[in-house]
């Protein structure tokens, strides 16, 4: 069953030398259960793109296109629809823990906030809620947790309490951007495993730098580059059988993969070129691609981006 759409969505930023493409007529659909890796570089859009679907970016974006959750569409809702949605249908781990936990704050009260102000729960009951989510999570200790300041965290119990604070109103959706990032081996692995367990009846989007949390947790990808989405398909036949020169180049380049760097930086959104917009760095590419802007196709529903691989 289709519960999630993004139809044409383009988000533009204006800016004193331009315009900004941060997200370029992406199109995607997540049904029940599904579990979704979003990856790409640094600054193809990802957490742009997390960040429209609960309509997080600031005024000034210019959004077009729409973004459907259960046939809703999330970019025209009203303020209360808009709150029904945020936390409680999606739920979202925005990335980097040390921005989304508020410092002043005791873990605890941060998710009890949440419970007292949608859930009508007494302080008492919150409370007690907050500390039931932590140790759903994983805390052995979960009252010591829910008294201690997010300073007073190491970086992987940070982010299991980022985890903690995106399910706190048991949301039927759940976005986790770059929710590995910055965490050694075994905090990673720790926080893929959490992930696997507690998405298992809901619907993920997970955006990722890290192959192996994709192989783990997802059934489809998609490879973003450039504000687009370039090549997208089953996980298996991602990983194994990449076939857009820039996704077998972001593969290359992960350190279990041989930490092989693409030749050349991405293109400025303000500025992007003609044609395919990989075409300065790809060494397969011919004429056509400096010229003629690709579509996503394919078979199976494997699609790619790409003049050369068709
Ligand atoms: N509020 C904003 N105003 C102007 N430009 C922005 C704004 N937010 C993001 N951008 C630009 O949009 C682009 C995409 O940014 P985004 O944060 O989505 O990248 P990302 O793929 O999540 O990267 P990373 O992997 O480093 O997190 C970047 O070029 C960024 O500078
Ligand atoms: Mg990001």
């Amino acid at each position: 069953m289709l519960v999630f759409a993004i139809k044409n969505l383009q988000i533009l930023f204006p800016a004193p030398g331009g315009v900004i493409h941060a997200v370029d007529t992406v199109n995607l659909e997540l049904n029940a259960h599904d579990k979704l890796a979003l990856i790409g570089e640094s600054g193809c859009g990802k957490t742009v793109l997390a960040h429209s679907i609960l309509r997080l970016l600031h005024g000034t974006t210019k959004i077009s296109g729409e973004i459907l959750y259960r046939g809703t569409d999330v970019l025209s809702a009203n303020d209360s629809t808009l709150q029904k949605i945020r936390g409680k249908e999606i739920g979202m781990i925005i990335q980097n823990p040390g921005l989304s936990l508020n410092p002043v704050r005791t873990i605890g009260k941060q998710i009890a906030e949440s419970c007292i102000e949608r859930e009508k729960m007494s302080s008492v009951e919150a409370f007690k809620y907050a500390e039931d989510m932590l140790k759903m999570v994983g805390f052995s200790n979960p009252t010591k947790i829910a008294l201690s300041y997010p300073h007073q965290l190491s970086g992987g119990m940070a982010q299991r309490a980022v985890v903690a604070l995106g399910l706190t109103l048991n949301p039927q959706m759940l976005i986790a951007d770059e929710p590995t990032k910055s965490l050694d081996e075994m905090s990673k692995r720790e926080i893929i495993d959490l992930l696997i367990e507690m998405s298992k009846d809901k619907t993920l989007l997970m955006i990722t730098h890290d192959l192996e949390a994709a192989s783990c947790i997802s059934n489809r990808v998609m490879v973003m580059y450039a504000g687009e989405l370039i090549e997208e398909g089953p996980t298996e036949e991602i990983m194994n059988n990449p076939r857009h020169p820039y996704t077998k180049g972001f593969m290359n380049a992960q350190p279990k993969r041989g930490l092989k760097p693409i030749p050349g930086i991405s293109p400025s959104l303000l500025n992007l070129p003609k044609g395919c917009r990989f075409h300065p760095r790809c060494s397969y590419a011919f004429p056509k691609c400096k010229t003629n802007h690709p579509e996503l196709i394919g078979r199976n529903g494997h699609k790619v981006r790409c003049h050369a691989c068709h």
